[in-house]
This record gives structure tokens, C-alpha cells and sequence, in this order.
């Protein structure tokens, strides 16, 4: 049997997890709770839900839900029965401070489902000072559950040790990670400014192959380029026209490597990863290159081969293929080593 100090290690390992797969950076007032008690167990608030409220994480962590409610039956209203059916939903709430203070809020109910589609978690997200557009409480609570589901049914091989360990790569630079033993390669790992690049949330990207940032424009050469790659698992790099989810355009500089790992014990007999003698990742960095594409449009408008004629832009362009590398290698170094731990 579990001891006392046991679940309390584990709440708290899981607690640092949720912590860091939700990039949980203190702004953002939420909280994950359980429905698989007959109450709603608190597993996880935000820094800012704690600092707003007034209480301590390890005050709330384990609690039923209705300490932060004036109600005492969850299931008596609006937000009750869309727990009960695994729905989500936007309404009011009103939460209390830990001094008895009322808090009105809205609130985005969302479900997190586990693998086989049941409703085992719940996010709420708040917003207590009316200062967020619907959109962003919307993109806040899809972008939580993505977040979850990925880190809790794993889209991929990908495990918690492996997630932990790419959070360790410099949050300053955008990669992802596809899993290329899936069906049609889908992300399974974006890094926040790959996010911050493409304007896309971790809910629109995670599980989806990565041409959703391709359009009328990109060069179907390129593209056809990528495509080789990745049927063959060779490395390669391209610079295209990737197009962002407010449809705005920029110059994508991409550096893709493959990271072929031996297969897993876990891994199914007959499945892709096994076939192929171990699974095969993608890595690959992103870097927004417009405004050496501008310089270079010009420079060739000017007449002659324009890199040449720009020493700095060569020393520049040439700075990012190594910085590139250096993360793909450096991405593709962890994945082995957990691999090898596994
Ligand atoms: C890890 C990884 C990252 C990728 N990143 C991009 C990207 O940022 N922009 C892009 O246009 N294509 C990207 N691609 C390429 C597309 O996902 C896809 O492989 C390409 O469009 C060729 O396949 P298709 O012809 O089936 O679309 C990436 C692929 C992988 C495996």
C-alpha cells in the first residue's frame, strides 16, 4: 500500500510537471482538478490563482473543489452538469479568497480526456479582472488542455522524462519534434516560440503534420524537398514561405534532422517503430529569416549575386545554420539519452 509520504512525493512530482508542461509562468489564473472522485479533487493551481486567492498551493492541492465556492453542491448548477457530461462551457462563477472574500470571474470550463476519450481531468480558467478578450480566455484554455492531453495519453513515445528533458533547451528558440513512426509525422513537441512565431496555440499544432503552415505561395519545389526527407529519414534544410494563423507570411529558415531510436519494450509487435528497428523522431528549427529575404530581394534588384555581395548577411546566414544545427544535435542528443535511461 501507498504510504502517507508516498502520495504526498508523488502529488508533488506531479504538481512540478503539470507545472512545467503548462508553462505555468504565474500570469494565467487556473487550476486542474480530477473527476474521477465523487468530489472534485484539486490536482494543480496556477501561481496566479494562488497569489490572487490568498492561499498557498499546498492549501488547495487535494481539495475538494467547493472550497473556492459558496455553493456546497458542485453539481447544482450551470458548471455542475457540464462536469458531469465532460462538456465544455464558458459562464460566471463567483470564487472565494482564503479571508472569505467573493471573487466574481468568468470562467472556461474545459475537458481533458484521456486516450480512450473519457473525462478524466477538467481545466478552469479564469478571468477575474475582465481583462482578457474571449478569444484569448479561449485560446488560454485550449492551449492548457493540448497541453495536457499530450503530456498525459503521450501523442507519441515521447514520455515525461523525455518532455522534461527538452525543457532543458534554451526557451528562446523555436524547434519542434514530430513523431515520424505515426501516421503522417505529427508534431508532438513545440517549443513557446514556435508558438510565438507561427501565432498557432499547442492545441492547433500538437497531433497535426507540420504543412498547416504551408500555403498558396510556398514553393512546391521546397516542399517536395521536405517531403523526400522525410520518407527517406535524412537531414535536411529549406528556407519557404510559411504563412501564420493570421495569415501573414514570413521567410521560415528550417533545419531538419532525424533521431532514429532502437525500439522500446513497450513498443507493440508489427508496429512502425518496431518495423523500422526503433522509432524515429524529426527535430527540426525554426527561425524567421524575412528580413535577410527582404535584403537579398534587394540586393538582387540592384543586379549581381546578391549573398556575395553582402559579407555580413553571408557571416550572419551562415551563424544561423550552425546555432540550428547545434540545437538539432543538441535536441537529438537528449532523445538518445532518454531512450538510453528508459
Ligand atoms: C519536424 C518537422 C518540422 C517541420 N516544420 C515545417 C515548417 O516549419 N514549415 C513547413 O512549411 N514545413 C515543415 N515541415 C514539413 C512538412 O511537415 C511536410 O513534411 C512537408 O510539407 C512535405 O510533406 P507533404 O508533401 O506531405 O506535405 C516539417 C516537417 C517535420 C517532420
Amino acid at each position: 500500500m501507498m504510504s502517507v509520504s508516498n502520495m504526498k512525493e508523488d502529488q508533488s512530482q506531479q504538481y512540478d510537471d503539470f507545472k512545467k508542461v503548462l508553462l505555468d509562468k504565474g500570469s494565467l489564473h487556473f487550476l486542474i482538478h480530477t473527476m474521477c472522485t465523487a468530489e472534485s479533487k484539486v490536482i494543480y493551481v496556477s501561481e496566479g490563482l494562488v497569489d490572487f486567492l490568498g492561499y498557498s498551493s499546498k492549501e488547495l492541492i487535494g481539495q475538494s473543489l467547493s472550497i473556492l465556492r459558496e455553493f456546497q453542491d458542485p453539481y447544482s448548477d450551470h458548471l455542475g452538469s457540464a462536469l458531469r457530461c465532460g462538456h465544455e462551457l464558458v459562464t460566471d462563477v463567483v470564487n472565494k479568497g482564503r479571508d472569505g472574500t467573493q471573487h466574481a470571474a468568468k470562467v472556461h470550463l474545459i475537458p481533458i480526456p484521456d486516450s480512450q476519450g473519457f473525462v478524466p481531468l477538467f481545466a478552469q480558467i479564469f478571468d477575474h479582472h475582465s481583462s482578457l478578450q474571449p478569444h484569448e480566455l479561449d485560446a488560454a484554455a485550449h492551449d492548457i488542455s493540448a497541453r495536457l492531453q499530450a503530456h498525459l495519453n503521450g501523442y507519441s513515445r515521447i514520455t515525461l522524462r523525455e518532455t522534461r528533458l527538452l525543457s532543458r533547451i534554451p526557451h528562446c528558440k523555436a524547434y519542434v519534434v514530430a513523431d515520424a513512426s505515426l501516421p503522417d509525422c505529427p508534431l508532438v513537441w513545440c517549443s513557446t516560440p514556435f508558438y510565438d512565431i507561427c501565432g498557432y496555440t499547442a492545441a492547433e499544432c500538437i497531433g497535426r503534420n507540420c504543412r498547416f503552415l504551408q500555403g498558396a505561395d510556398t514553393d512546391q519545389m521546397e516542399v517536395a524537398r521536405l517531403r523526400e526527407s522525410v520518407q527517406a529519414l535524412t537531414p535536411v534544410s529549406s528556407c519557404l514561405l510559411n504563412y501564420r494563423s493570421d495569415g501573414s507570411t514570413f521567410w521560415n529558415h528550417i533545419y531538419m534532422l532525424p533521431v532514429l531510436l532502437p525500439p522500446r519494450p513497450e513498443d507493440p509487435p508489427g508496429c512502425e517503430a518496431v518495423r523500422r528497428g526503433g522509432g524515429a523522431y524529426f527535430v527540426a528549427t525554426q527561425y524567421d529569416v524575412t528580413r535577410f529575404v527582404e535584403r537579398a530581394t534587394a540586393l538582387l534588384v540592384e543586379g549581381g549575386r546578391a549573398f556575395e555581395r553582402d559579407p555580413d548577411m553571408v557571416a550572419e546566414l551562415q551563424a544561423l545554420d550552425e546555432m540550428q544545427r547545434d540545437i538539432n544535435s543538441g535536441i537529438r542528443d537528449i532523445l538518445h539519452e532518454a531512450a538510453a535511461a528508459a
